[in-house]
């Protein structure tokens, strides 16, 4: 009992230790998070925000508070260049804020203006996951405008050939799964810190 808490407590240390060197190595860059319709870039943005202790950010929503209505009333109403052109515009506009956990909607990284933005200015990780991974987890709600089609598998399968070249760009990949999110936070830290490590060493 006593020894297990002693080491506990090690190990907790040490990781203290590389969520700050992270943070430090970030200098001032945000953490990006890129991939499809339920990759997962919200729920494990969120947790990899708390765990490396900084903002979390999710694009969609400050799309929607900018717009002042949701992503569905803006496709319905002005369609989805419209939508397009706002995305395009509040990410750039969050990109210069300070570091933080930035999640994307699935479309913005494929515009080749934002991506090389993001791909200047911050770091960017992919979460790539299998169609019945997505298809598992978009099922669960109806508010993605391009899934309101009569074969939303189809069109995930149209939007993986179509962008996952693209969304390989990107700094990282981790690959996103059913396991519990903190698995793949874990993982996304441990890539960070290769990462950030490797770029130091070579600078
Ligand atoms: C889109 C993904 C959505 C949202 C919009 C368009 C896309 O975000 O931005 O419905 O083009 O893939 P999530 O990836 O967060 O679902």
């Amino acid at each position: 009992m006593h020894f297990g808490f002693r080491r506990f407590q090690r190990r907790d240390k040490k990781n203290d230790g590389q969520i700050k060197s992270i943070r430090q190595k970030l200098a001032g860059q945000s953490v990006v998070l890129v991939g499809l319709m339920g990759a997962g870039k919200t729920a494990i943005g969120k947790r990899l925000a708390a765990k490396l202790e900084i903002d979390f950010v999710d694009a969609d929503t400050e799309i929607e508070l900018a717009a002042g209505k949701s992503i569905e009333d803006i496709f319905a109403e002005h369609g989805e260049a419209y939508f397009r052109d706002g995305e395009k515009r509040v990410i750039a506009r969050l990109l210069k804020e300070r570091t933080q956990v930035l999640a994307t909607g699935g479309g913005a990284f494929i515009n080749d203006e934002t991506r090389h933005s993001i791909l200047q200015n911050a770091l960017s990780i992919w979460l790539r996951a299998d169609l019945d991974t997505l298809m598992q987890r978009v099922s669960r709600r109806s508010n993605r405008p391009l899934l309101q089609t009569d074969d939303p598998k189809a069109v995930m399968q149209k939007l993986i050939d179509e962008r996952y070249p693209v969304y390989a760009e990107a700094h990282m990949v981790v690959q996103s799964r059913n396991v519990p999110h903190d698995v793949i936070v874990s993982e996304i830290v441990k890539e960070l810190d290769k990462y950030l490590t490797a770029k130091q060493n070579k600078a």
